[in-house]
């Protein structure tokens, strides 16, 4: 009893939130989905909640086989219908003739161009005809994102809106919603993985470190950031 208490504002917070971003949008508004703890918490929340929402994932072609076996379990459990966009194959063929498989780790602004072929041009197409997008953005993941609001107008997509059901909520809130609710998680945070993106720019944290210190961890943190929600 007392644990439903106790989650019970924080999951009621998060639908509301969705809710009110939908409404607001007025239009189609779908999760951007990368089989996080976040993405999967919000989508069984919505589930929960009866709240519909689309939801989408890019396929960088450098993703870990662990996260596509999350993105089968939630197919599996909610019968989910998933949007898959991928990168443009010519950009992708160009990219790997001229610079090689691990140009991102060269300089910040080859990594930046591997990330713009791979994840950012995707996003413009897979946010196309959306009144709004929904992330598992959380404000203590990182510094570039302490000022992160619940919803807000995305500037940098034709002013369509971005929600962030879950700005609040701390990790260990999140692996207890995860836990409560038995829901698939992906192997690798059992391996010290804090925070998973594409496989050859993700690790695993030591203890005492920053949850996304696992991330492109040859850059400084204000650097940390790909393109997909520059503010
Ligand atoms: S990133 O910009 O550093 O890669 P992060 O992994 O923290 O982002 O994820 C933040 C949110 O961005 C996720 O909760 C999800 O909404 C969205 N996102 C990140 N990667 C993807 C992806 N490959 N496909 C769809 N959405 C993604
Ligand atoms: Fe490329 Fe790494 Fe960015 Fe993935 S995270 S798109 S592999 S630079």
């Amino acid at each position: 009893m007392d644990t439903l208490v106790a989650k019970a504002p924080l999951s009621s917070q998060a639908a509301e939130i969705l809710r009110t971003g939908i409404e607001t949008a007025g239009g189609p508004v779908s999760l951007a989905c990368s089989f996080s703890l976040e993405d999967v918490a919000i989508i069984d929340i919505a589930h929960q909640a009866g709240i519909i929402l689309g939801v989408f994932a890019l396929d960088t072609g450098r993703l870990n086989e662990e996260t596509y076996e999350v993105a089968d379990a939630l197919v599996e459990r909610y019968r989910l219908r998933i949007d898959w966009y991928v990168p443009r194959h010519e950009a992708v063929e160009e990219l790997e003739r001229t610079e090689g498989l691990f140009s991102f780790r060269e300089t910040l602004e080859k990594r930046h161009t591997c990330c713009g072929i791979r994840k950012v041009e995707p996003l413009s197409r897979a946010l196309r005809g959306l009144a709004g997008w929904v992330t598992g953005m959380r404000r203590e993941q990182s510094i570039t994102r302490g000022d992160l609001k619940a919803i807000e107008q995305d500037g940098l997509n034709g002013g369509i809106l971005k929600i962030n059901p879950l700005l609040d909520w701390n990790e260990e809130q999140l692996f207890r919603y995860t836990a409560e609710n038995r829901l698939p998680k992906n192997r690798l945070y059992s391996q010290g993985y804090r925070s998973i993106g594409c496989a050859p720019c993700t690790r695993s944290v030591q203890p005492g470190e920053d949850s996304r210190a696992g991330r492109w961890w040859w850059e400084n943190p204000e650097n940390k950031e790909c393109g997909l929600h520059r503010r």
